[in-house]
């Protein structure tokens, strides 16, 4: 099995390949599955990370969740050490560049308890079929999702040469339920 440290490398270096309308084209398939799965539908309480770069792109589909009324939650990263917040927007205006150059809630002022979250979409460089999931090497996410309930979904986003066999998973790593793809 590949390290961690090996597949963060490769998945970057492929991404760095796709062209802005292979992209485009790839966020419109995933685009489609979420906003027509039953997970999204069923669920009131949504939180998704805010996409930066060329990581799936989430934009749109928060642009529809606020259309469809969802309470509507993503992260604002605090520190290292506290991790991050899980605040709810009611725009995509209220997103500003934060700390990172990632788009985040300006303020904590309408924080939402993690507890109340029905459906989580997350981001990642690689995952596997059992749920296996590598992210950028923070933490930040696993920290989130302990304290997610345990009937809580929680599906990956992303291109289909993120998916691995099988990826490496430590103590600390938090499996989920599941993987969107093109
Ligand atoms: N539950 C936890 N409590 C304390 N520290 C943690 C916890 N989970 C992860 N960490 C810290 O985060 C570091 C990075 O973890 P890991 O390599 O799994 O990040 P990642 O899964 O790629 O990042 P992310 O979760 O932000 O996507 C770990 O070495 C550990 O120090
Ligand atoms: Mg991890």
């Amino acid at each position: 099995m590949e390290s961690k440290k090996s597949i963060r490398r490769l998945v970057q270096e492929r991404k760095d390949v796709l062209t802005k309308d292979e992209r485009e084209n790839l966020d419109n398939i995933i685009f489609d599955k979420v906003i027509n799965s039953y997970d999204y539908k069923n669920s009131h309480t949504i939180f998704i990370f805010v996409s930066y770069n060329n990581e799936v792109d989430t934009h749109k589909i928060i642009e529809q969740a606020l259309r469809d009324k969802k309470i509507l939650c993503v992260p604002k990263i605090i520190s290292k050490e506290e991790g991050m917040d899980i605040v709810q927007i009611k725009s995509f205006q209220d997103l500003k560049e934060g700390a990172y150059g990632i788009l985040e809630p300006a303020d904590s002022e309408l924080k939402i308890e993690e507890k109340n979250i029905d459906l989580s979409y997350l981001p990642g460089l690689a995952f596997d079929r059992r749920g296996g999931r590598v992210g950028y090497g923070g933490g930040f996410y696993d920290r989130f999702l302990l304290k997610t309930r345990k009937n809580s979904k929680k599906i990956g986003l992303a291109y289909k040469f993120q998916v691995f066999p099988e990826v490496p998973m430590e103590e600390h790593d938090v499996f989920i339920d599941g993987i969107i793809t093109d």
